[in-house]
C-alpha cells in the first residue's frame, strides 16, 4: 500500500491508475476504522481495479461543542488494517493540506441538509460535502463508497455529485452490526459499559417499526415512532433526539409510508451520539440499501 499526505502525490498516483485505463473505487473516512469501514474497502474492491482509502478528520464538519478534539485517531492501526485489506492507496492529509492559507469556498447544498441530523448539527454537512468535493476533486474516482449507516450524508453526496457534474458513481454500502444489531461506529468506544447495554435498543425500535410497516402498508409517521418509542421509553441512559420517516433522497418528511421511506433516528446514550437508520418497504419492512 502507498501512502502519501500530500494532494499533490495523491493526485499523481491516482492521475497514472487512470491513465493506464485502470478504475479507482475511493473510500472517504475520518479513520478509527472498523469492520463498517473496510466493507466499504470490500464494496470499492468488488467494483474497481484499485482502492483508494483517506483518513481526515475534518474540523469543518464538527460543531463548536463536538467531539473534534478527543475523536479518536489511531493512525498506526488503521494503516495495518488497510494494509491486510490490500488497500492501494492511503491519503493522509494534515488540515493545511485539505484547506491551504486563503481557503474560502463551501458547498452548501439546501434541502437534502435540513431536518434530521442537519437540525441538530448546524454547518455539519456543510462541512462534509466541502470536504468530500476537495477529496473527490483530488481523487477523481469513478466510484466512491459511503456507509448507509449515515444515510442523510449519503443524499447529500448524491446531490453535490449530481449537481455538480463531478461524473463518478456513488454507491451506498449496507450497515454494518454488533451481533447485538447496534451499527457499528468509531463513537461506539465512547459508550460506558452501562450505555453499551441499552444502545441496541435503538436498533431494536427500528425493527419493530419495520415490522408493523411490513403487516400495515401506508401506515401514518406517527404510528412507527411510537413502535420505535417502545424500545427507548424506559431506558433512563438513552435520550431520543430525532425519529422520522422522509424521502431517503430529498430528506422531505413523509407523513406516511406509502413509497420506500428512509426511518431514520438520532439517540444520546449519555453524551454519545448514536445515529441508525432502516429503509422501509410499505408491505415488505426493511429494506437493505438505497441504491440510487
Ligand atoms: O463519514 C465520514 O467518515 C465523514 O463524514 C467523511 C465522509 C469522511 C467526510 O469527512
Amino acid at each position: 500500500m502507498i501512502t502519501v499526505r500530500t494532494a499533490a502525490e495523491a493526485r499523481w498516483v491516482c492521475s497514472n491508475w487512470r491513465s493506464a485505463g485502470e478504475t479507482l473505487g475511493f473510500v472517504p473516512t475520518m479513520g478509527a476504522l472498523h469492520e463498517g469501514h473496510l466493507s466499504l474497502a470490500r464494496v470499492a474492491r468488488g467494483r474497481c481495479d484499485r482502492v483508494v482509502v483517506s483518513i481526515f478528520v475534518n474540523p469543518l464538519q464538527f460543531g463548536p461543542a463536538e467531539d473534534f478534539g478527543c475523536y479518536p485517531r489511531p493512525l498506526e492501526a488503521d494503516t495495518a488494517l488497510l494494509e491486510q485489506e490490500g488497500v492501494d492507496l492511503l491519503f493522509v492529509p494534515e488540515a493545511s493540506e485539505v484547506y491551504p492559507a486563503g481557503f474560502s469556498t463551501w458547498i452548501e447544498v439546501e434541502g437534502v441538509s435540513a431536518g434530521l441530523c442537519g437540525e441538530f448539527r448546524p454547518g455539519h454537512f456543510k462541512g462534509v460535502a466541502t470536504v468530500c468535493c476537495i477529496l473527490l476533486s483530488i481523487i477523481r474516482p469513478h466510484v466512491a463508497v459511503f456507509g448507509q449507516k449515515d444515510a442523510q450524508q449519503l443524499a447529500v453526496v448524491r446531490r453535490v455529485v449530481q449537481d455538480l457534474r463531478l461524473n463518478m458513481e456513488i454507491v451506498g454500502a449496507p450497515t454494518i452490526r454488533e451481533a447485538d444489531g447496534l451499527a457499528l461506529s468509531s463513537r461506539n468506544s465512547y459508550l460506558s459499559s452501562a450505555e453499551r447495554v441499552e444502545a441496541p435498543a435503538i436498533y431494536r425500535g427500528l425493527c419493530r417499526a419495520a415490522r408493523l410497516a411490513k403487516s400495515c402498508p401506508g401506515v401514518p409517521v406517527q404510528a412507527l415512532r411510537d413502535a420505535f418509542s417502545e424500545e427507548i421509553e424506559g431506558r433512563p441512559l438513552l435520550r431520543l433526539q430525532y425519529i422520522d420517516l422522509v424521502d431517503p433522497s430529498t430528506i422531505a418528511p413523509m407523513p406516511v409510508l406509502d413509497r420506500r421511506g428512509l426511518f431514520a433516528a438520532a439517540v444520546l446514550a449519555g453524551t454519545t451520539r448514536l445515529i441508525d437508520n432502516v429503509l422501509l418497504e410499505p408491505g415488505t419492512g426493511a429494506v437493505e440499501v438505497e441504491t440510487c
